[in-house]
């Protein structure tokens, strides 16, 4: 059984397992031929399919050890990075840490506060980090695969100038790791130039799909988050990717939403009872929208988290406009039980649930929104999954790239370009005057 299933218990109005049976020969020919032949377009960008066995070990080992030393010296590790290059980081970060970690100091924590920049253009966050950091001893890692995308470079600037101002350019050099091209970019020449510490994001590894390079691996590893975990988790959803499609939730979950989206749905909610799973949303979204989203095709991923979002989009999702369907984030154990006990008089009338735990409750509220949610005509896909630790989540990290990669194949749509990003851009260098625009 794989570490991630899918039940389907409130699919069962909409369509049957006969509906997804006939998308099989398409999902097998879209993951067979088009990924792991390399027949598909894109496949100059195939190179995370097998990442989590044919990592670089050599570089993986300069990475703890580099975290490891570099960890010591630090209160603050600024993330500096936008998209791939910091959501699966910043999603890893959220979902594995303690929910308060950020309001520990450096010695209570026991590790660097990882920090992200970049990610925006706001003056207001910039300049209130430059005050945050003012009394902190903090390293930079400026990552970027292409090496000049205007957000993070902006920011580099500035946090750059601020290390070189405290440390001298010999000093700051110390305190600086650059993720990028093996051979080119602007980063990339910097790097070599000021005598940084560089990673490598891969050639054929696109940004949305190099949450297992040194993008996520260095700053979780400074963080002290355990990422040969993340590894082996992944390893082994690579190795369930192997499975007959009767047996490959990766495949199944492609071809459900396929089929969803071919009975009209337009948008996709991924859903999550615990906070911890906010970011991992955002890094989906990420990862669907733009290999996606192209054509003028595509499912909208969206999310929610429950059951905080059903007081607020709950009407929406139950009676808005049925366009909608659900893929549920469901962890089926944790370590953290909240037992409830009996209160004298009864004030708040929760005495019924005496002896149960919040944990409980909170498995209640899912399949009672669910089975609402199906008679709202909103189908439901639940992934089951054992408690979210780093195993977990390298599991469901790769899980989501495959499937990804099938979908997007199954659509028609090359999943890994995005074309579509480059119109703001130029917009945006226009009217800043950027000299050859
Ligand atoms: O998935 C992608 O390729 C993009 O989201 C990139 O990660 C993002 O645009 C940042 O690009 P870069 O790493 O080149 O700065």
């Amino acid at each position: 059984m794989s570490r991630i299933s899918i039940d389907s218990t409130y699919l069962d109005p909409f369509f049957n397992e006969e509906e997804v049976s006939y998308l099989e020969p398409l999902a097998n020919i879209a993951n067979k031929e088009m990924l792991l032949a390399h027949k598909g377009p894109g496949s100059d960008y195939h190179g995370w399919i097998n990442l989590p066995k044919d990592y670089d070990k050599e570089e993986y080992a300069r990475i703890v050890s580099s975290a490891e030393k570099l960890a010591d010296k630090i209160d603050v590790l600024l993330v500096i990075g936008i998209g791939g290059s910091y959501l699966g980081t910043r999603a890893a970060m959220h979902a594995l840490s303690d929910s308060f970690s950020d309001s520990l100091t450096r010695e209570e924590r026991g590790t660097p506060q990882l920090i992200f920049a970049g990610t925006q253009l706001s003056a207001r966050y910039h300049h209130q980090l430059l005050q945050y950091l003012e009394d902190k001893r903090f390293a930079i890692n400026m990552i970027s695969k292409s090496g000049t995308t205007t957000e993070p470079a902006l920011a580099f600037r500035l946090f750059r100038k601020e290390l070189e101002k405290r440390h001298g350019e010999d000093g700051a050099r110390d305190l600086i790791i650059a993720t990028t091209d093996k051979q080119r970019g602007k980063l990339y020449e910097l790097a070599v130039e000021k005598g940084y510490e560089r990673f490598v994001v891969p050639d054929d590894v696109g940004g949305r799909y190099s949450v297992l390079t040194a993008v996520g691996l260095f700053p979780l590893a400074v963080a002290g988050i355990d990422t040969d975990a993340i590894l082996e988790g992944a390893q082994e959803a690579l190795k369930d990717a192997e499975l007959p499609f009767e047996a490959n939730e990766m495949l199944q979950y492609a071809a459900m939403r396929h089929a969803l989206y071919q009975r009209g749905k337009s948008i996709e909610l991924l859903v999550s009872y615990d906070p911890r799973f906010q970011y991992i949303a955002e890094w989906w979204k990420q990862l669907y929208g733009e290999s996606e989203g192209k054509d003028n095709k595509a499912l909208y991923p969206a999310s929610a988290q429950f059951t905080a979002d059903l007081h607020s989009l709950g009407q929406y999702i139950q009676e808005g406009r049925r366009h909608l369907f659900e893929t549920v984030l469901l962890e089926s154990e944790t370590s953290y039980d909240l037992s409830i006990e009996k209160i004298a008089g009864n004030p708040d009338g929760l005495n019924y649930l005496e002896g149960k735990d919040m944990f409980y409750v909170n498995e209640k509220a899912a399949e009672g929104v669910s089975s609402a949610h199906r008679d709202g005509s909103v189908p439901n896909i639940l992934l089951r999954m054992p408690e979210l630790d780093a195993r977990t989540l390298g599991y469901l990290f790769y899980f989501f790239m495959r499937s990804c990669g099938v979908s997007a194949y199954m659509l028609g749509v090359n999943p890994f370009d995005q074309p579509g990003v480059e119109a703001y851009k130029s917009n945006m260098f226009k009217l800043l005057g950027k000299p050859g625009v």
